[in-house]
């Protein structure tokens, strides 16, 4: 079992990108981190470059299966979790925009990006009560915004778009037990998603997800944040 001094966090899709970076500054602060990978493998390797309290767990979004077998191994190492980071994302669209998107695209990137994430607070619910202080933070973007809709990535914006509006009802579901929940965008990051122009490293993107999971204000629930700024859906 954990100690009881330490605060604990998830970070799905921990192994790289953006999740890692969070993963790190987590670990940076003391929290215990329980970063998720597709594969147990690929957890195992990030925990093995990370410093601090890192526990591999196998866990894919989109398989509800896979979602109750981590979060059973979860509850065999942990009595409670303080942050779940819901980063895990795919960016599925290619050479296609809204008039000729697929039903298998659109299927894909709502899956993972947005019930992934509705599945990931239902299962993860009653370790999330067990804290004092629970934080809920969904990685967004602004290509999810009203303003950010873009005509050539139909599935990303609307999977984002769509857990903006989860962002909002987890909250309102969640406040009367002290759960707050926010939406974050980490601006344009050089990862495998964001390619090699992107202006902001890794750990720029991971910036206002680990404020939003430490030091952000209790009082701030159901926003979407940039740069530790709140701004529109
Ligand atoms: N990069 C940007 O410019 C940018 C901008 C705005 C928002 N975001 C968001 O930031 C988040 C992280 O993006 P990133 O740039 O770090 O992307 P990335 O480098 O492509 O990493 C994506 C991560 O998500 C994991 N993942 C994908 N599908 C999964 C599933 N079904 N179950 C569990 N894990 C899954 C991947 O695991 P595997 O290694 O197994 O594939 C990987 O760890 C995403 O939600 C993305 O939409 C990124």
């Amino acid at each position: 079992m954990a100690s009881k001094q330490n605060k604990i966090a998830l970070v799905t899709g921990g192994n790289r990108g953006i999740g890692y970076s969070i993963a790190q500054g987590l670990l940076a602060k003391g929290y215990q981190v329980i970063i998720t990978a597709r594969s147990l493998e690929k957890a195992q390797q990030a925990v093995e470059k990370l410093q601090g309290i890192a526990i591999p767990i196998e866990l894919d979004v989109s398989d509800d299966r896979s979602i109750e077998q981590a979060v059973a191994t979860i509850n065999q190492k942990v009595d409670r979790l303080d942050v779940l980071v819901n980063n895990a994302g795919i960016y599925p669209d290619n050479n296609v925009d809204i008039l000729t998107v697929s039903r298998e695209v659109l299927d894909s990137a709502m899956n993972t990006n947005t019930f992934g994430v509705i599945q990931m607070v239902q299962a993860v619910l009653p370790l999330l009560e067990k804290s004092e202080d629970a934080r809920v933070i969904n990685v967004s973007s602004g290509m999810g915004s009203l303003g950010g809709l873009t005509t050539t990535a139909p599935s990303y914006c609307l999977s984002k778009l769509a857990l903006n509006g989860v962002t909002i009802m987890l909250s309102q579901s969640l406040s009367s037990k002290g759960i707050v929940v926010n939406s974050m965008c980490p601006g344009w990051v050089k990862t495998d998603m964001g390619g090699t122009s992107a202006p902001r490293t890794p750990e720029q993107g991971a910036d206002t997800a680990i404020w939003l999971a430490t030091e952000a204000s209790r009082h701030e629930t159901g926003k979407f944040w940039r740069d530790r700024t709140e701004i529109s859906y």
